[in-house]
């Protein structure tokens, strides 16, 4: 089969992207997969030949040319996290081509990548999710509203947007909330403000294979910053404890959690659902849903597939299938 590895992005996120796509590159099994990497950047999609230039893709048909003949695709990996890989604008694109790829469908990707819209739809089928406050940039005058409404502290993040970028904590009514919020503005014209959960940092992936949902081990994240931020998810400033050492009580409730979540956003592939586990209320609070998870050295998920007693190759090998079914 002939599969595109689709990396890069328009996003903040593309640098993480690109740092996927080299784990996915190197731990795919190339007996079974012919594998191209086409790389989606602002200023046009791009094949990288073997002789190191750069051709265009036809997006007409979505085939590249090399040495004069035309290479069609039988799938698209997904490997672009945020826009447009995450958000169902690819999905959209190849389901008009009649291409399958590995991700979620169009309209799961276009509501879990709202993290407004995730948490709606989460919370009518019986999650826990944090109170929050949704604000629009055209219609957007003082944090009065929100100091008011919501306890704190409080995470300010653009509602559209991955990794940590844009995104603060503030502690107190009284520190700066107007200049979080004008700086999730400066990513997003949505900006997402909601309460922050006490509770220990639960992460976990799920996908599905051979008609089955199946849980990785779940990871622990203990941020040695003041929350899980860019510099901590990539740069090493916090400790991941794959698996988490949790008691199987927390386990289940959060695999449990995961799998209705997984089944209720009709998920495809693999996907990464963040959680705080709550003591008080001995539950998980959903924080959000990650259809295409970072694959980078630094992510969880390879952490996760290893800590399964799965190599890469093969979990990528069933994760590639999925996308036939
Ligand atoms: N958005 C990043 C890539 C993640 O969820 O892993
Ligand atoms: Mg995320």
């Amino acid at each position: 089969k002939v599969i595109a590895l689709v990396t890069g992005g328009y996003s903040g996120e593309a640098e993480i992207s690109y740092k996927s796509a080299v784990t996915v590159n190197n731990n795919i099994d190339r007996e079974k997969y012919i594998v191209y990497t086409i790389d989606i950047r602002k200023d046009g999609w791009f094949y990288k030949q073997s002789n190191g230039q750069e051709s265009l893709v036809d997006l007409n048909d979505f085939s590249i040319t090399e040495a004069d003949k035309k290479i069609y695709f039988d799938a698209a990996l997904m490997c672009i996290h945020g826009n447009p890989g995450e958000d169902g604008k690819l999905q959209g694109y190849f389901d008009m081509l009649n291409i399958p790829y590995t991700s979620c469908d169009a309209a799961t990707s276009a509501i879990t990548f709202n993290k407004r819209y995730t948490v709606a739809v989460a919370a009518v089928s019986g999650i826990h999710v944090a109170k929050s406050v949704l604000l629009f940039k055209d219609r957007y005058t003082n944090a009065a509203d929100i100091i008011s409404t919501l306890q704190f502290p409080i995470f300010v993040k653009p509602n559209n947007g991955g990794s940590s970028i844009g995104m603060s904590k503030v502690n107190k009514p009284t520190d700066d909330v107007e200049a979080a919020i004008q700086k999730a503005f400066r990513e997003d014209t949505q900006v997402l403000v909601e309460e922050f959960i006490e509770g220990r940092e639960l992460t976990i992936g799920v996908f599905k294979t051979g008609g089955n949902i199946i849980t990785l081990p779940m990871t622990e994240i203990i941020s040695k910053n003041d929350f899980f931020d860019f510099e901590a998810k990539y740069k090493g400033a916090s400790d991941e404890i794959t698996p988490a050492d949790v008691s199987e009580s927390i386990a289940e409730k959060i695999r449990t959690a995961a799998k209705t979540i997984y089944s209720v956003f009709n998920c495809k592939g693999i996907v990464r659902i963040d959680f705080i586990y709550n003591e008080a209320a001995c539950a998980p609070y959903m924080l959000e849903i990650n259809t295409v998870p970072g694959q980078s050295e630094a992510s969880l998920v390879p952490q996760q597939v290893k800590a399964m007693g799965w190599t890469l190759m093969q979990f990528y090998s069933a994760v590639i299938e999925e996308a036939f079914v």
